[in-house]
Formats: C-alpha cells, sequence, structure tokens
C-alpha cells in the first residue's frame, strides 16, 4: 500500500480529505523521520558521553589529528580549548602560502579559556622529531583521559582544578607526514621540511649556535616568551629514558669521545623530576638497554651530556632562558613502532605522564609587589646558590620547583632594593611566599647596599632586561665594573650573566 493510499483509507473515515491536509501529513512524516535520527543521535552521544571520549589507538595524520583536537573540544568545551603557536615552514616560499600545518596546542584544565592568576602552566610536547612518533598519540590519550576522568578521578581533578595543561602532540608536523610506521631507526622525517633538526635549533648556553633559526623554534620561543611554564617535558623515542640537563657542556669537543656530567644548579631538582617519570613507568626504571650493545642508564635516568652533547636543545633552552623545568623523555626503543603496540604503550607511560605534571606542585610560589600592592613583573629571581635565575610574570607571580629544604629567595627589581628572604619548603605542599619590594629612600639606604644603588642608577645591568635572548644571540657583556664592588654584587653579577648567557 502506498502512502497516499494509507492517508486515504485513514482519513476517508468522516474527514474531508484535501490536498493540504495530505501536504501537512506528508510533512509531518518528514519530523517524525527527522525525530528518528534526532533520537539515534542523542543516543549515540550518551553512549559516547557513559563510555567516554575515546581516541583510536592508532597514528594520526595531521589532518585527523587535527579532527582529534576539535572533536574533544566540540566534546568537552569547558575543559579544553585549542590554539595554534605559528605554522610549520615549508620547503618553498609558495608551498609556505599554502600548504603550511598549525603547531596545535590542547589546554586541558578547568580554566581552559585564560590564565587564572597563581595557576601554574605546564606542557609536553611531542613528535619534535617526526619520525619520534609514540609521544604524539600518547598526548591525544592523555588529553582525552583527562577529560573523561575529570568528574570521578579525584587526582586528575585536583591536577586540573590547579593547573593548566598545555599540550602540543606534534612540533614537527611535516616530519611526521614523510615519517614511515615500523621504521625504528634512520632518520627520514626527524627534520622539518627543510631537513633541520629543531632539537639542535635553539640558542645554547655553551656554544654559538649558527644553525638557521627554522619558523617551528620560533615560534615555540615565541610562545615561551608569552607563557611562563614552570614544568614540562619533551617527548622523544629512540631509548628508553628521562633526560634531565644541561644537554651540552663546554667541552663536548672532546666529550665526544667520553661523555662526562654537566649538571645544573638545580640538579637535585632535576634528577628528582626524571626519577618520578621513571619509577612511575612500567620498565624505565629497570634501565634495561635497548639492544644488547647500547647504553645502560641506571634507573632510567641520565644526564643529557653523559650520554652525548648537543648543541641547540630545546631543554637547556626552557630552563636557562625560562625558568621552566624541562626534561627529554625517549619513550620508546623503537622510534615509529607499529600502531599495535600503542596501547601497551599508553599503559606504560598513563601513570608517569599522570604523576610528573602533579610535581609542578611542590616547591615555592607566591606573589612580588610593590610597598602598595602592585605587582612587579620581570622582578629577577633566584634562589640562593642557584645561579639560574627565573622571573616574575605579568601579575607579579612566581612558581619554582624545589625539593625539601631551607633556601633564601633573592629578589631584584629596576628601582628598588634588593630583597633576600629565607623560608623553608616542605613536603607536599608547596610554601607561599609574597615578597614585598620596597623604592630605597635615600635617607635609609644602609653602607652595604650604597654600591648596589650607585651600578643601578645607571648600570645596565639592573635595568629590567627584555628577553633579550629570545630575540637573538646573545648580548655583549656588560660593562665592567669597579673591582671594589661588594661580593653580593658580584654574586649578583655572575648570576645575571648565567641567567642571560652571557659567559665570562
Ligand atoms: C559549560 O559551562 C557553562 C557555564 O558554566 C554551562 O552553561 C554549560 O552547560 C557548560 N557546558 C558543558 C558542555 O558542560
Ligand atoms: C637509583 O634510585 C635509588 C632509589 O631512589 C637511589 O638510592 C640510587 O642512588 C639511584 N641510583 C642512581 C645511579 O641514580
Ligand atoms: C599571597 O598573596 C596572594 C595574592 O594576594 C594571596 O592570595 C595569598 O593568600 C597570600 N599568601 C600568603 C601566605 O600571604
Amino acid at each position: 500500500m502506498t502512502f497516499k493510499g494509507n492517508l486515504t483509507l485513514i482519513f476517508s473515515l468522516g474527514l474531508n480529505l484535501d490536498h493540504e491536509i495530505i501536504a501537512t501529513m506528508k510533512s509531518a512524516y518528514w519530523y517524525v523521520s527527522m525525530l528518528v535520527v534526532a533520537f539515534v543521535y542523542v543516543y549515540l552521544t550518551a553512549i559516547q558521553y557513559v563510555r567516554g571520549f575515546q581516541v583510536d589507538m592508532n597514528y594520526h595524520k595531521y589532518v585527523d589529528m587535527t579532527n582529534v583536537l576539535f572533536n574533544l573540544n566540540r566534546a568537552y568545551p569547558n575543559l579544553t580549548s585549542i590554539y595554534s603557536i605559528g605554522k610549520s615552514v615549508k620547503s618553498t616560499r609558495w608551498l609556505q602560502l599554502i600548504a603550511y600545518r598549525d603547531l596545535w596546542v590542547i589546554v586541558v584544565s578547568k580554566y581552559p579559556h585564560h590564565h587564572v592568576k597563581g595557576l601554574p602552566n605546564v606542557k609536553y610536547v611531542a613528535n619534535m622529531h617526526g619520525n619520534e612518533a609514540v609521544g604524539r598519540e600518547l598526548l591525544l590519550q592523555l588529553a582525552a583521559y583527562l577529560v573523561t576522568n575529570y568528574p570521578q578521578d579525584d587526582y586528575v581533578r585536583h591536577l586540573m582544578d590547579n593547573t593548566r595543561i598545555h599540550l602540543m602532540p606534534s612540533m614537527n608536523p611535516d616530519g611526521f607526514e614523510a615519517a614511515i610506521e615500523g621504521n625504528c631507526q634512520g632518520t627520514v622525517g626527524r627534520g622539518n621540511a627543510r631537513g633541520f633538526d629543531l632539537n639542535r635549533n635553539f640558542p645554547d648556553l655553551f656554544k654559538e649556535n649558527r644553525k638557521e633559526e627554522q619558523l617551528e623554534t620560533k615560534s615555540v620561543r615565541d610562545w615561551l616568551s608569552k607563557i611562563q611554564f614552570v614544568l614540562s617535558a619533551n617527548l622523544h623515542g629512540g631509548a628508553l629514558v628521562a633526560n634531565y640537563p644541561y644537554d651540552n657542556s663546554p667541552t663536548s669537543l672532546f666529550a665526544a669521545f667520553s661523555s662526562s656530567p654537566n649538571l645544573t644548579p638545580d640538579h637535585d631538582v632535576f634528577k628528582h623530576l626524571a626519577e618520578v617519570y621513571s619509577f612511575s613507568h612500567a620498565i624505565m626504571f629497570r634501565g634495561v638497554p635497548c639492544m644488547r650493545n647500547s647504553q645502560v642508564f641506571p634507573n632510567g635516568t641520565t644526564n643529557g651530556a653523559a650520554w652525548y652533547p648537543l648543541t641547540g636543545g630545546m631543554q637547556d633552552y626552557n630552563y636557562v632562558w625560562n625558568g621552566c623545568m624541562e626534561i627529554t623523555l625517549e619513550l620508546s626503543c623503537c622510534k615509529y613502532p607499529s600502531a599495535a603496540e600503542l596501547t601497551s604503550f599508553w599503559n606504560d607511560n598513563k601513570k608517569s605522564l599522570l604523576v610528573f605534571l602533579g610535581e609542578v606542585h611542590r616547591g615555592v610560589k607566591g606573589f612580588v609587589t610593590d610597598e602598595y600592592g602592585n605587582p612587579l613583573e620581570g622582578a629577577e629571581m633566584k634562589v640562593e646558590g642557584r645561579d639560574i635565575g627565573f622571573k616574575t610574570t605579568k601579575m607579579g607571580e612566581f612558581w619554582r620547583i624545589l625539593l625539601p629544604g631551607t633556601y633564601v629567595m633573592q629578589v631584584v627589581a629596576d628601582g628598588f632594593e634588593i630583597k633576600k628572604q629565607a623560608f623553608v619548603v616542605a613536603d607536599p605542599q608547596p610554601v607561599w611566599l609574597n615578597l614585598t619590594l620596597f623604592r630605597p629612600s635615600s635617607a635609609a639606604v644602609r653602607p652595604g647596599d650604597f654600591d648596589l644603588i650607585n651600578a643601578g642608577a645607571g648600570s645596565s645591568l639592573f635595568r629590567t632586561p627584555e628577553f633579550a635572548p629570545l630575540m637573538g644571540p646573545p648580548p655583549p657583556p656588560p660593562p665592567q665594573l669597579q673591582p671594589q664592588s661588594a661580593s653580593l654584587l658580584r654574586n649578583f653579577q655572575v648570576g645575571f650573566r648565567r641567567m642571560f648567557g652571557w659567559m665570562g
């Protein structure tokens, strides 16, 4: 029986059947169909909601990865946001105009859309070497895991309520497109579209880096200058180890034959961070070498320079120039293992990836203000005895990861007296340290401060520097100060030179 016949049958029972009514009923039928479709859609969405957003355990090329990120964002608009820090570089200028790929970042947090005063920012960056692919997929899994477990997992909720987590699944999307699944070694896809190794492309503390700066590197450096990241890891492949700074050393020419460690003033913290990752990992802490004759890493950690020194690495740059503690994670012996192995990589790394980020809530945090409570931006800070400094943000915030102990914080800002403040760090909460700086009044000058204040008046040394190292090669050394300068001043001078890469 046809549709029209059906209607005729029903409506011939006393109803005045005309074309208008048939049209109405046709459209009612249409509405019912739409209702069924909508119901199925809602049902499927509900299933997805109950099961949680799932990212398939597979490699995602650029277009698929972009879709995953945007689908995640659509499904969890209140827990995620997406931004691009820039574009990848192409081999020619013309391709650059049409075929670029974005360097996507997804923020996962209770506060994904804007910075919240006092909340630290942390990041993971993966796939900087395009053929080291596992980290790229782990970060997609991690993003989905965080948002789907937010309601029921106390640790995840605590992390997301108190931290802004920035995940960049691919810093080298062009390299990844060229890389080949199953290639465990080799360099196809390692560099960007112009063949540059991005982990040799940053300014270096120990050696002049003459490599032409790539767009990906510049985008990352701009990113780091805009957001004060406190903790970070850079996900690689080709070994199984958590590697901490420094990656380079002043003697790397000789060290190429017998590598020796080059430790940072924050060695205790970096070793701890690397061990947190390694000990939370399913197997990394065992330190079993990838191949019979490859290097053994006790506890699954190593100092970068002790393994092999390299110039222009990203982790040293994060630490020295941006006050961000970054380590480099080598997550798979095979650089680009088969997709069938991704589930086991995720299971091995899930806990480590979560626990490591929690380490940002350790040490000291606070605000630097003037005597009227106005935040001081760009105040130079360092923990006494640790000559790599860091700076306050626009809101006067600072964070520094420290192990339990007693410390002295030093702060200096243009036009203010130097401040020194002792404090105690005890596990597990970070200690609050709010510091107020005062403008020197000529009547209140104490003898010990005199040189400093005089030096501050006209000397470039005490002018709040811009992010000079970000814009190009390190600036020239500052003019020599009088030999009679107080030792405190000398200490600061050494600290400042290190901080800005002026090696004396
Ligand atoms: C997101 O937050 C807004 C405002 O709090 C709320 O109205 C909306 O329902 C939330 N959306 C989701 C998908 O949770
Ligand atoms: C390995 O870890 C253990 C436990 O923390 C520590 O006692 C030991 O010193 C570490 N070994 C190395 C070589 O770092
Ligand atoms: C430090 O200052 C912040 C912001 O003004 C405030 O929220 C916090 O409670 C202060 N902490 C202490 C220990 O004074």
